[in-house]
Order: C-alpha cells, then structure tokens, then sequence
C-alpha cells in the first residue's frame, strides 16, 4: 500500500511520512493526497460546503500573544467593540444572505462579560431558533463556557494553537499557560459543545516534530472541526519581520487532516486567501468543507487586523457572500442554508 492509502486506511500517519509529504517536490504523489482528500469529503458532505457568517465583535484583547496584531502591547492597533444592536443587525443581514451559523469572535476582552455575552446568546438564539451559534473568544473559566452553553451556544472554536508546550512557551508570554488552554478544550468538550481547535502553520518555531505532535493531539482530541491557516506576519508585533507560513504546506496538512478525521469540519480560512488570490478555492480543493465570509460591519473590518494585508476589509457582507458562492460555484461545489453539523460516524446496529 502506498503512504497515502496507507494514511487514510488506518487513519494515521508516522512522523516520517508526514516529513516526507511535507517536503516532497513529486508533483503526481501531492496530487494523489488532493484528489484522496477530496474524495473522502465528497463521501462525509458531497459537494456541498458550509458557510459561517464571522461576526468580529471585538478588537480589544488582554493577552500578549506574540504572533498576534491585537495582542495588548500593540498601541498602533485600533480598538473598537460592537455594540449588542450592531452584532443584531450582522445577524439579521446574515440571515437574510443565508446563514444559519454565526460565529462570534474576539480577543478576550472582558467588556463581554458573562453577563453581557450570554444576553447577546439568548437574544441570537430566540431570534434564530434554526441557526447555530458558534464562539470563538480564548480562554475562559468553565463556568463561563457553562453558562454560554446554557444560554444557547452550539460550538466553540479554540486553536490550541501547538500541542508541544515548549513551542507554546516561544508564541506566548510566560504569563500564558498551554494547560490552560488544553485544559479549556477539555471542558468545552465536557459541557457539550461541538469544538473547534487548530494551529498556525509556518508559525514561528514550528517543525516538523511540532506538527507531527499537532496531529497526533487532533487525533486524540477528535475534535468536530479544525481550524488551521498560514502564519501571516502582523506589524508592531515580535514576529512582524518572520517569513509568513507557506500555502503549499497547509493545503498538504488540510488534505492530510481531512485523511485523518474523515468527517471533520474544516474551513479553509481568510488567512489562506490572503496569501493566494484562489487560497479558499485550493483549501476546498485539499480536502476543506466550510467557508467563513466577513459579516462584520465595514466599518469595522480593517481594525482586527490580527495579520496584515487581511481580505474582505473593503467590502460589505453581501458582496463577501456573492463572492463565496461564485468562487465555489466555479469549482464546481455549492453553498448551502444549513447549520452545518458535524456529521457523526453513523453506529452500527
Ligand atoms: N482571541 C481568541 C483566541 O485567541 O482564541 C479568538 C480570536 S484570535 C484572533 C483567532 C486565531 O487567530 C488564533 O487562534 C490564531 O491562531 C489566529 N491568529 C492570530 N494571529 C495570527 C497571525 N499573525 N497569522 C495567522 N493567524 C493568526
Ligand atoms: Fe488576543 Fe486571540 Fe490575538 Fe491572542 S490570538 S492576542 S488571545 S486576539
Ligand atoms: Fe470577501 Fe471575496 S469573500 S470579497
């Protein structure tokens, strides 16, 4: 058996055989990983592809993290937080596009307090009975993330953005804890939620045994989706001069992950479109499902600039949403009005 039949028949892949497929320059051997992804895709979800509606409802953010342009040392970074009714209007203009999932994402801010935040939930939730709601706001207590579930929440996403706590301890600041964030994952799971983890690939510091750790942790982990983008460098952060991650390398690692965890949710991402006119389009191609337009307001857009030169600053929700669906309609897939749940193995009787 050859190494990728190989990958996708026991669902797991050796520390070589990832070097060697991560480095390979056989052209006919990287199609045979595509077109094998692809065709495990088509088997989960058939051509038809997710859309979230991304709603970015805060740019102010406590932490440090050293590869991101919201972390709290960037004083260049423009700061701004919707207010309850402009994250209602995102909802109702997503809505009205489409979408029956919102993911509301931020940098941890705590403005959005338990409080406020499971207000904003329950009122999403009574207005949007048939949609999911999907958050993505870093580390919180458990009882915050309980109280969020209770409220109405569906899923979380949460990179854990390297599974070696050493290279962790490179990304973040000491204040930081890699089993915080693991053990956040771990409750996120607990209480219910589909979750979402996932990593920066070409971040500085990776290597091939920090991705091979990456993968064997989303193996164990089994989570319902996995996020995973290029590294993009950000100004006025320590890591603004490192070479941005390769798209090469991430479409191989999405088809890889798509082997792995066959019915895994995975988008492919704004960071991969920023670094290739087609990223989102070669991402499907390599085995991704699920496309997450910009629904925040316009005004808005340019100020979470998590990375530089990040698409869809410019334009409104409509023209993202138009834009997504032409882009997959000429590939040959379709966007469809759906929650898009995770699609778990059917049990045998
Ligand atoms: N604050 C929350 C958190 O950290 O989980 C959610 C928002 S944060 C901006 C979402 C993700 O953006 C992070 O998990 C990280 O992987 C990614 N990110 C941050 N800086 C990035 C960069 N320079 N290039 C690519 N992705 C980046
Ligand atoms: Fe804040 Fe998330 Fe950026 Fe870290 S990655 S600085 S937690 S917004
Ligand atoms: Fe935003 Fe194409 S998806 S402009």
């Amino acid at each position: 058996m050859n190494t990728i039949e190989h990958i996708r028949a026991t669902r797991d892949i050796s520390r070589e055989e990832l070097e060697m497929l991560l480095a390979t320059d056989d052209t006919a051997l990287v199609d045979h990983l595509r077109l094998a992804a692809r065709e495990v895709a088509d088997g989960v979800y058939g051509k038809k592809i997710f859309m979230r509606g991304l709603i970015e409802i805060s740019s102010h953010c406590k932490n440090d993290c050293l590869y991101c342009g919201l972390r709290r040392s960037n004083t260049t970074a423009v700061r701004y937080r919707l207010t309850d009714e402009q994250i209602m209007d995102c909802c109702a203009t997503g809505y009205r596009l489409g979408f029956r999932t919102f993911v509301m994402q931020g940098g941890e801010d705590g403005w959005f307090d338990d409080r406020r935040m499971c207000r904003i939930v329950e009122d999403v939730r009574r207005l949007y009975p048939d949609c999911a709601i999907t958050l993505s706001l870093g580390e919180r207590s458990r009882e915050s993330y309980q109280a969020l579930f209770n409220a109405g929440a569906n899923r979380y996403l949460l990179r854990h953005e390297t599974a070696s706590a050493e290279h962790y301890a490179r990304l973040h600041p000491s204040e930081m804890s890699w089993q915080h964030r693991i053990d956040c994952l771990y409750a996120l799971k607990e209480i219910g939620y589909q979750v979402g983890c996932g990593f920066m690939v070409g971040s500085p510091y990776q290597t091939v045994d920090t991705l091979y750790e990456d993968l064997q942790f989303i193996r164990r982990f089994e989570p319902q989706m996995v996020g995973i983008g290029p590294f993009i460098a950000a100004s006025d952060t320590p890591f603004a001069d490192r070479p941005n991650g390769k798209v090469a390398t991430t479409l191989r690692l999405l088809a890889i992950i798509r082997l792995l965890q066959p019915r895994v949710l995975l988008p492919a991402t704004t960071a991969l479109g920023t670094l290739h006119p087609q990223g989102r389009e070669l991402g499907i191609q390599y085995g991704a499902n699920v496309v997450m337009p910009n629904l925040s307001p316009r005004e808005h857009r340019k100020d979470y600039a998590i990375y530089d030169n990040k698409i869809c600053t410019g334009e409104e929700s409509a023209e993202c949403r138009a834009c997504t669906e032409q882009r997959l309609h000429r590939i040959g897939y379709e966007t469809v009005v759906d929650r898009g749940d995770f699609r778990a193995e059917p049990t045998a009787e």
